[in-house]
């Protein structure tokens, strides 16, 4: 029998809810005949499909990362402001696309009113100029009649936008990236873009690109600490060519995790050594599963069931290094590598959709240590070596007096029998479980089939010591009420 122990004085720190963001980018289908359709029927009048909106409305998204991504390193963000008759419709050379520029800054921003969610921006430090990083901050946030206000005014907003979040550029360090530089060159810019932008609004927050590579990011946070708020991450796995698939894709979030803490080690260290007092905290702005291989297009991944273990499993991961981590924004909200596919006549909420939903409407917002004791299996990976067939986190609702309790059932046919105990707490006799399921590995949702769903069920027998049964190849959020 597998054990879990939760201590409500083990604090593991507060969940930020920007970790429940969403990233939208101008590839393939995410935006256009994604969120923003104006040809289509179940459009509004601002080209807004609504029921995508409404699907993303059921994620919550506290933040919404844009335009990019590979495609905002070669973007001109004055190409997609004023009226849409005069806007260029430009060759897109990230993904070898055509960009109409219907879609731009204040278009954004509405969507973002639209959906009750914060603008983040991502700056283009590939092809762009501080000029140009420094006049969009001023576009988008100021309310002084200097040119870039008046010209936003011009445009029908007289009211800044006030975007707080910027990112620094993006994956400035890979070769695909237009405009990609080494770690000095890359340094040395984003210092420069930050002292303008910083010039334009003092108030905004900036992310630097991270490298996923550690003398990548301990030179770029040496040149920009004292500048900076937040360092990148991203991340995408799935299945190890030659491996268990099932089994490999879910040892990965345990790879993301060894990363996460030499990062915050690194951040602590460079923030002593350079005497930099201001936090800095890890964005890791685009995260999903993303099986290369297998994906059909490339970018139209169709998830199964194990991919919903893994974005749950990656979501308490994430909650459990929420010391280290402000923001999360999952790659990408609709069409590309999302949650939510569209055709023309209507939508489909893959697997994926499930866990991301409970996550953020089954929590608390502190996070507490979980202990678990379980079997587990050999990962085969480089610094993982055994991952549990159990993850567990807890997170806490101090107000409503409530503990959910996250759990996945990594096994593909063993059912857990899991004792938990909660340490100087009563609770209530029933409760709540949260239950997302299925019969197989590779069980799939698709147009008009919603296979792998969340199902809500009676919890009895609550206290103090008490068993759950997850059945194998089960996400459950136990919702318990504190006496
Ligand atoms: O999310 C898809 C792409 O993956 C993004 O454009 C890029 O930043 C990353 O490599």
């Amino acid at each position: 029998m597998a054990r879990v122990k939760i201590d409500l004085d083990r604090r593991l720190g507060v969940v930020d809810r920007k970790m429940y963001g969403m990233f939208i980018e101008h590839l393939g289908r995410c935006i256009y005949g994604g969120i923003y359709d104006p040809d289509s029927r179940l459009s509004d009048v601002n080209g807004i499909r609504t029921d995508v909106l409404e699907a993303a409305r059921g994620l919550r998204p506290p933040i919404l990362r844009w335009p990019g991504g590979n495609f905002v390193s070669g973007y001109h963000w004055e190409d997609g402001v004023g009226p849409k008759e005069n806007r260029p419709v430009r060759a897109e050379l990230a993904w070898n696309a055509i960009e109409s520029n219907r879609f731009g800054t204040n278009e954004f921003i509405r969507y973002c009113r639209a959906l009750n969610t914060e603008p983040y921006i991502c700056a283009n430090l590939g092809t762009g100029t501080m000029d140009e990083a420094a006049a969009w901050v001023m576009y988008c946030n100021r309310d002084d009649g200097t040119s870039y206000a008046a010209l936003r005014a011009e445009h029908g907003f007289t009211k800044p936008h006030k975007v707080i979040y910027w990112g620094l550029g993006n994956e400035i360090y890979g070769d695909w990236q237009i405009g990609h530089k080494t770690a000095v060159d890359y340094a040395k810019l984003a210092r420069q873009c930050a002292q303008v932008m910083r010039g334009a609004d003092r108030d905004i927050k900036l992310v630097l690109c991270g490298g996923q590579e550690l003398d990548w990011d301990r030179e770029v946070l040496s040149k920009c600490a004292d500048l900076v708020d937040h360092i990148s991450y991203h991340f995408y796995w799935g299945a190890t060519k030659g491996q268990d698939p099932h089994y490999s894709n879910l040892a990965k979030p345990y790879a993301s995790e060894q990363y996460l803490k030499f990062l915050r080690a690194l951040i602590e260290q460079v923030r002593r050594d350079r005497g930099v007092t201001r936090p800095i905290k890890i964005a890791v702005d685009e995260w999903n599963v993303w099986d290369l291989a297998t994906a059909a297009d490339g970018l139209a991944e169709h998830y199964d069931l194990t991919d919903a273990l893994a974005v749950a499993i990656y979501l308490n991961m994430m909650r459990r290094n929420c010391e280290a981590i402000e923001i999360g924004t999952l790659a990408q909200m609709v069409n590309v590598i999302a949650p939510i596919l569209t055709r023309p006549d209507g939508m489909c909420l893959q697997t994926i959709y499930f866990p991301l939903k409970l996550a953020v409407e089954k929590s608390g917002a502190v996070a507490l240590d979980t202990f678990v004791d379980c079997d587990g299996y050999q990962a085969g990976y480089a610094g993982v070596p055994q991952v549990p067939y159990l993850d567990v986190l807890t997170t806490l609702d101090e107000s409503a007096k409530k503990l959910f309790i996250s759990a996945v059932n990594l096994h593909k046919t063993e059912t857990q029998n899991v004792a938990i105990g909660v340490r100087d707490a009563d609770l209530k006799p029933t409760g709540i479980a949260h239950l997302v399921g299925g019969d197989a590995p590779d069980a799939t949702n698709d147009f008009g089939k919603e296979v792998v769903r969340t199902q809500s069920q009676p919890l009895s027998g609550v206290g103090r010591e008490f068993t759950y049964t997850l059945p194998p190849l089960a996400h459950a959020v136990l919702e318990v009420e504190l006496l």
